[in-house]
C-alpha cells in the first residue's frame, strides 16, 4: 500500500516537473529572464507589457497568485509612454502566495517574502519580509537550493 502510494507520488512529481519545465520554456520565449530551476506556479501574474524587466534568480519559487510589476500605468516617460523598469529577485528566494513586487525593486539572494506582502523597496539578501508595506521581520536567515529555510526546524524553531 505505502510502496503504491510513493509510486503514484513519484509519477505526480515527475508530471509536475515536466510542466513547470515547460513554463519556463514558454516564459524565456516570451523573453522574462526566469531560470529553468526557477519554480513559478500556475496563477502567477508576471507583467505582460515589459517581460524583458522580469529577472528570476536560480531555485526561486514564486507561489500562486503572486503578480510581479516591470512596468507603471501612471507614471508616464517620453512620448506619453508607460514607465518600464527592471525588477529583480535574486536566487534560493520564496515569495509567498498572493504577495506583489512593485516595479524597480530589487530583491536579494535567500530572501522569503511573506504571504500577502507588498514589496515596495529593495530587500537585502538573506531577510524575511511580511506585511503592507513589507518590512524586515528576520536577518541572517539561510535558504538552500529547495527555496527552503536552513535554519528552522519543528524541533528547534528559528537557530
Ligand atoms: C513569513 C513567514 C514565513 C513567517 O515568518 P516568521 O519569521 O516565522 O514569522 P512569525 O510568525 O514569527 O511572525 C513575526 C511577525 O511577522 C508577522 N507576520 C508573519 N507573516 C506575515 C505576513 N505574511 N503578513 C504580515 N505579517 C506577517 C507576524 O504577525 C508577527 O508580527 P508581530 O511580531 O507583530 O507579532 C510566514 O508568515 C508566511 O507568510 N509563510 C508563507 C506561507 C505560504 O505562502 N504558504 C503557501 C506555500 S506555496
Amino acid at each position: 500500500m505505502k510502496n503504491k502510494k510513493n509510486k503514484s507520488f513519484r509519477v505526480k512529481l515527475i508530471f509536475a516537473t515536466i510542466l513547470r519545465k515547460f513554463r519556463i520554456f514558454k516564459l524565456k520565449l516570451f523573453g522574462y529572464d526566469v531560470q529553468y530551476s526557477t519554480i513559478i506556479e500556475g496563477s502567477v501574474i508576471l507583467d505582460k507589457l515589459y517581460p524583458e524587466g522580469i529577472h528570476i534568480g536560480a531555485n526561486t519559487l514564486i507561489g500562486n497568485g503572486a503578480v510581479i510589476l516591470s512596468h507603471d500605468h501612471c507614471k508616464r516617460v517620453g512620448n506619453n509612454q508607460p514607465y518600464l523598469t527592471d525588477t529583480y529577485i535574486g536566487k534560493n528566494c520564496f515569495i509567498a502566495i498572493n504577495s506583489i513586487i512593485l516595479p524597480g525593486v530589487k530583491i536579494g539572494d535567500s530572501v522569503v517574502v511573506g504571504a500577502g506582502s507588498v514589496v515596495t523597496k529593495d530587500i537585502p539578501s538573506n531577510s524575511v519580509v511580511a506585511g503592507n508595506p513589507a518590512r524586515i521581520i528576520r536577518k541572517d536567515i539561510v535558504m538552500n537550493d529547495f527555496a527552503a529555510l536552513e535554519n528552522w526546524s519543528l524541533e528547534k524553531g528559528w537557530f
